[in-house]
């Protein structure tokens, strides 16, 4: 858990207010809105033999998945008792999701075709991560032939992803007994199982290049509760835009009304699972080295924090909209207004070009509807430093959205992996050449020039690569029970 609050005690208490609609909803599958949070994550991709057994094991594992109300009660409950006991309360809990690869419904659909035509709006969806590789930048050593999961075939195809999270590593084993036992009895495969486990000590709440992360977040309308000073703004989260909550479940508002989806998808949601091994010492040998390409003031730590948009802490580059709520390692208050030409927080910084903040409009007329509900974590023992020690670590990144185009794939393929992608303004960014994200984009070089004159440019090669990718769909609780009984569903559209 690494939510923290900030409010005064002179203002009501979260219990004494009304609560938005769809934070007491009981459809949507836990993680999509509320966070599962937990430092103890499985994920299970799983293989079922045929239609009978796949639901059987729906069946069978249909009340053990979380609903949204169960998951933002126990969140709310632990942030009341940190904020009253001032450390992490004695609580735990276990909380599953599961979601339906394209082949996945296919196999499980009483009607397979009528759900193969529902489907025919989501050409990546219904292509699947593999398919989607070349244009996404899984090239080389990230090619699906190197995949661990996403691209198999026979019995290697993966129908359905299993998230199980826990407080604890006990509980954590404990549930996965049951499901083992449950997997066995319907006789389902297992392609592969990964371990998201949270870093620990000084790295807790950091991902392994040792960047503070999970940080900003959309708020969601009807979910989240408006600032009733900020209008657009989430209560208590300085710079939180507030998003419709059709841009990550069915069936609701979305931002441009293009979210239509047939009825059965209505609460479910579009899930991204990408594994992403990063090289540490790879990272960290080229940040050093890259120093040298720059005359001024740099070192590593500074390219480092250019590279991300903000230092290890989470403290970000840029100058803050204002100085009591946007300073800070969770602070996230800030536009990128007064910073139009990446003096500050460079056009090819990693948060810049996967969310550009005001500048998101720059290059179309959606600006909001381009948000990541990102729900990652790493996998993988931390870096000690020094060495390459060629051992398996990365982040387990996982997002969802009601638009793999306009959401995941827009941000990887033509913003961090496009050079001319401009998050800022472009006419006051003349003097500041462009670049890739470093993080998550393709090798190449990425140029930044700073207010105190510091300028160069960094040209490395690519420490994140992709070693397995899914595109799921993550249903609600009453199509997840439909699939399991063999019924049909109903497609009327909904939403906008
Ligand atoms: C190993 C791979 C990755 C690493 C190490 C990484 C690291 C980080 C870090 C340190 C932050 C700052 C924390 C925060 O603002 O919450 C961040 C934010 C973010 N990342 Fe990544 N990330 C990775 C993959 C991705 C991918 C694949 C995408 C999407 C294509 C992505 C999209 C984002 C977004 C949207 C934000 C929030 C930016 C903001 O709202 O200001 N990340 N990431």
């Amino acid at each position: 858990m690494t939510t923290t609050s900030a409010r005064p005690t002179a203002v009501p208490s979260v219990e004494q207010l009304p609560r938005p609609k769809l934070r007491t909803d009981t459809d949507i599958q836990g993680n999509i809105l509320a966070a599962f949070n937990k430092d103890f994550t499985d994920f299970r991709y799983l293989h079922f033999p045929d239609a009978a057994t796949g639901r059987g094991w729906l069946s069978a594992i249909l009340n053990t998945v979380a609903t949204t109300v169960e998951t933002e009660d126990f969140n709310e409950q632990f942030s009341l008792a940190r904020r009253a006991f001032g450390r992490d309360p004695l609580m735990t809990t276990v909380r599953c999701g599961v979601s339906l690869t394209f082949d996945g419904l296919i196999t499980v659909a009483a009607k397979p075709d009528q759900v193969g035509k529902d489907l025919a709006a989501f050409p990546a969806f219904t292509a699947g991560a593999a398919a989607r590789a070349a244009d996404l930048g899984d090239t080389g050593d990230s090619d699906p032939k190197t995949w661990l999961f996403g691209a198999g075939t026979g019995d290697q195809v993966v129908h359905a992803v299993l998230i199980v999270a826990a407080d604890t590593e006990e509980l954590l084993t404990e549930k996965l007994k049951n499901l083992d036992a449950v997997e066995h009895a319907h006789r389902i495969g297992r392609v592969h199982v990964d371990r998201g486990r949270t870093l620990t000590g000084a790295l807790r709440g950091h991902e392994h290049f040792g960047y503070k992360d999970g940080i900003s977040q959309p708020g969601v309308k009807d979910f989240h509760r408006e600032d009733p000073d900020r209008k657009g703004i989430r209560d208590n989260r300085a710079g939180t835009e507030m998003i419709e909550p059709g841009e990550f479940v069915f069936g609701h508002k979305s931002e441009a009304g293009d979210r239509a989806a047939p009825a059965w998808m209505k609460n479910g949601s579009l899930q991204v699972v990408r594994r992403l091994r990063q090289d540490v010492a790879g990272w960290n040998r080229a940040v050093s080295d890259g120093v040298k390409e720059f005359t001024g003031t740099m070192d590593a730590t500074r390219l480092g924090s250019c590279l991300v948009g903000r230092l290890k802490d989470g403290t970000p580059l840029a100058p803050a909209r204002d100085t009591v709520t946007g300073l800070g390692s969770d602070r996230n208050d800030f536009d990128y207004l007064n910073d139009p030409a990446g003096r500050h927080t460079p056009w090819v910084a990693h948060i810049r070009r996967t969310h550009p903040r005001a500048f998101a409009g720059v290059n179309d007329h959606k600006p909001r509807s381009h948000r990541l509900m990102r729900r990652g974590i790493p996998y993988g023992p931390e870096f000690k430093g020094g060495a390459d020690d060629r051992k398996d670590r990365g982040l387990m990144f996982v997002c969802y959205g009601t638009s793999l185009e306009q959401q995941f794939e827009l941000l990887q393929q033509h913003w961090a992996d496009n050079p001319d992608f401009t998050p800022g303004d472009p006419k006051a960014g003349k003097t500041t050449p462009n670049g890739l994200d470093k993080v998550v984009g393709l090798a190449g070089p990425a140029s930044i020039g700073l207010e105190d004159g510091t300028h160069g440019t960094v040209d490395m090669k690519r420490f994140v690569r992709t070693t397995g990718a899914l595109y799921a769909f993550t249903p609600s609780i009453s199509t997840l029970r439909l699939l399991a009984e063999g019924r049909n569903l109903p497609n009327k559209p909904v939403g906008s």
